[in-house]
């Protein structure tokens, strides 16, 4: 019997989108607005979702509080109050967009967890935008 728990989080970052092997003139086409060089900044709402079975031992999946740190450490520490392009390594050569962040932030959390644990991030970069990635 699988069941998923779920923690939310909140990081704010900045961003730009810009592909450096285009001209400005077609990033600011594909772009518009969010290829802007002094960059934007968004409030992400990050939702992680651990589905496994439970532990008939304590009851849980996964104890929320190892979550809640795995998330602290390994995500906001690293992305809040940052300019995601310029002071976060995983993004010098990656595109910022809420669909990299999402596979970003997978990739660090899923090293941590029970491999036979599924792993899902949802990422909200606006209240009505938002992408979801799992293994
Ligand atoms: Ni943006």
């Amino acid at each position: 019997m699988k069941v998923t728990v779920s923690r939310k989080a909140h990081f704010n970052a900045a961003h730009r989108l810009y592909n450096k092997d285009w001209s400005d003139a077609k990033n600011e086409n594909i772009f518009g607005k969010c290829s802007n060089p002094h960059y934007h900044g968004h409030n992400y709402e990050l939702i992680v979702h651990v589905t496994g079975e439970i532990d008939p031992q304590t009851g849980y999946v996964i104890d929320m509080k190892l979550l809640k740190n795995l998330i602290k450490t390994e995500v906001e520490d690293l992305m809040d109050h940052k300019n995601l392009n310029e002071e976060v390594a995983d993004f010098f050569e990656l595109i910022p967009t809420a669909e990299n962040i999402a596979v970003v932030i997978h990739n660090k959390l899923k090293p941590h967890l029970k491999e036979e644990w599924k792993l899902s991030i949802t990422l909200y970069e606006t209240p009505r935008n938002y992408v979801s990635f799992s293994d």
